[in-house]
């Protein structure tokens, strides 16, 4: 496999692509990041790429007239620079079909749950009201449905009686720093394949 060239997409403040982009200089990913697409002029994650010496565009959602329209700047971006695999990484925007079927098979999303439990936009807090003990973090591939793509690698934390969603936000983070490095690695080494919702690891 020709060494892949990672487009990244967040919406704020890009600890997940910090961890992308410390992972790739430590020489555990062998990738690229070509660009980074923010949706808001104020994510911090444009700076974290800017001081890496990355290149980092912002896309504002705002200024666009249609989600149509912002979808064609992202993929037009996205190819600009060549990119084969889309990293969303904290994306706080739902992308449609259009864009999926752009990037088949090469969009990676992490989630902060155990999937197909409690996806959406506020998981940890359904965590905390349904009372389950376990939790974790997911990253798998994009379909074209919400947090339904085939898994790649889930990992699990605890849930502790006292735990706000800040607390609990901050263990499964930690989690989610070491996973999606992970998940890349594997991509990038051509260890994982995929048979309709099954991922296969090669050891
Ligand atoms: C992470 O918890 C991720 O799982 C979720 O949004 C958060 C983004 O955090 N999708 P960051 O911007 O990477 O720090």
């Amino acid at each position: 496999m020709t060494k892949p060239v990672l487009g990244v997409l967040a919406s704020g403040r890009g600890s997940n692509l910090q961890s992308i982009i410390d992972a790739i200089e430590k020489g555990q990913i062998n990738a690229s990041i070509g660009v980074v697409i923010t949706d808001k002029p104020e994510a911090k994650a444009l700076e974290r790429a800017a001081a890496a010496g990355i290149l980092a565009v912002c896309v504002d959602r705002k200024k666009c007239a249609s989600k149509e329209e912002f979808e064609e700047k992202l993929v037009e971006t996205l190819r600009k620079h060549d990119v084969s695999l889309v990293i969303l990484a904290g994306f706080m925007r739902i992308l449609s079909p259009y864009f999926v079927r752009a990037f088949k098979d090469c969009i990676m999303n992490i989630h902060p749950s155990l999937l197909p439990a409690f996806g959406g936009a506020h998981a940890h807090r359904d965590v905390l009201a349904y009372g389950v003990k376990v939790s974790g973090c997911t990253i798998h591939f994009v379909d074209e449905g919400m947090d339904s793509g085939p898994i790649i690698l889930q990992d699990t934390v605890p849930v502790l009686p006292d735990d706000t969603e800040d607390v609990l936000a901050a263990r499964v983070l930690e989690k989610e720093h070491v996973l999606y490095p992970k998940a890349i690695e594997l991509y990038t080494k051509g260890k994982l394949s995929v048979s309709g919702r099954h991922v296969t690891i090669q050891e």
